[in-house]
């Protein structure tokens, strides 16, 4: 059974958070330049954001532009003072070495989003020339929507996100951090996998290892489906109830340089679910039941963010920490 959350009533403006799939994607992970004068610079591109999304997406109404931009927890306080979203902290490391969900710098993300990588190309040239020397871009990935809606391990990726109003529901904070309703947690890790190793697994092998069929993206019945598989390690409750996040992956790679990737984004409405399920991949459940996915995959990047809501978004550019 899926929780029944408090239904999300806020009236503040959500980003582009719940949109409908695309077929490109850029992730852009920033730190922030020392000194005030690149603080206000940053504070003030905040106002700027949605103007200049709207100024590119116009020109091609059908490419479905968006930008989710989010904030880490010691950028929040250099860049817009207290109080801060009431659950942002700085990423949670999980695992141990060999197996370990990493946590690497951060302070700014910006989650590009449009059926058309052309698109998603000239709104981050934009947004980052207007950063200028503000901001020192630390990761970016051009992410490609593969075949069949698969993830690079060739399995169907995103099935079992909630639609329409779970959506919002599961991703949207609502009256329980007032001053942040309208906003969004999100957790975002760059995967590189060893596909010769992952390739060299049967077919049913690897079905066991995500929980699902492969060709026709069907669960495994629960008499088959191992208690270490992805999904049911991903797949967690509370109170008895089901708590979903809201996934947007991305393959990304370089066959050429034998790099093959997938960039995990997570939304929630709260971090706790999105660290639960990195718990029990990395660290396993019960310990030691940990997820057979990591066997063929590294996490070389991660980070957490709020994305706050549009109309905050814009407000923060007036703020005087
Ligand atoms: C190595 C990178 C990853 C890959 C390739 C991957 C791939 C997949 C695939 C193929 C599925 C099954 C279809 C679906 O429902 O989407 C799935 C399910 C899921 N994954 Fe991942 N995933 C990755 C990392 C993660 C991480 C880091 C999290 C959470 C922090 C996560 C959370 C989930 C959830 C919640 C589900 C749905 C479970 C269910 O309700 O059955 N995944 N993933």
């Amino acid at each position: 059974m899926t929780a029944r959350l408090p239904t999300n009533t806020s009236s503040a403006e959500p980003q582009s958070i719940c949109n409908p799939i695309t077929s490109s994607a850029i992730f852009i992970v920033a730190t922030l330049g020392p000194g005030s004068e690149r603080a206000t610079k940053v504070r003030a591109w905040c106002a700027d954001i949605a103007a200049l999304t709207r100024s590119v997406g116009k020109r091609v109404p059908a490419g479905n532009l968006s930008c989710v931009c989010g904030f880490g927890a010691n950028a929040w306080d250099t860049l817009f003072g207290g109080p801060r979203p009431a659950a942002l902290h700085g990423f949670r490391e999980f695992g141990s070495e060999g197996r370990l969900a990493v946590a690497t710098p951060g302070d700014v993300l910006l989650h590009i989003r449009a059926d058309q990588m052309d698109l998603c190309f000239e709104l981050a040239t934009q947004l980052i020339c207007a950063l200028g020397d503000a901001i020192s871009v630390v990761d970016e990935v051009q992410g490609f929507r593969y075949f069949d809606m698969r993830s690079i391990i060739g399995f169907v990726d995103g099935t079992e996100n909630p639609v329409g109003r779970k959506a919002i529901d599961f991703t949207i904070v609502g009256d329980e951090d007032p001053a942040f309703s309208g906003g969004s947690y999100v957790l975002v890790q760059k995967y590189l996998h060893n596909m010769t190793a992952w390739n060299a697994l049967s077919v049913e092998a690897q079905e066991r290892v995500i929980g699902r069929t492969k060709l026709s993206d069907i669960e495994l019945d629960a008499s088959v489906k191992p208690s270490s598989s992805h999904s049911a390690l991903t797949t967690i409750t509370k109170d008895g109830q089901e708590v979903k996040i809201l996934r947007d992956n991305m393959p990304f790679g370089r066959p050429g340089a034998g790099e093959f990737g997938t960039y995990f984004i997570g939304y929630a409405r709260s971090p706790e679910p999105l660290e639960q399920m990195l718990e029990n991949m990395f660290v396993g459940k019960p310990p030691g039941n940990y997820d057979r996915l990591l066997d063929f995959s590294t996490a070389v990047t991660g980070n957490l963010f709020f994305a706050p809501s549009a109309d905050l978004l814009e407000e923060l550019a007036e703020r005087n920490p």
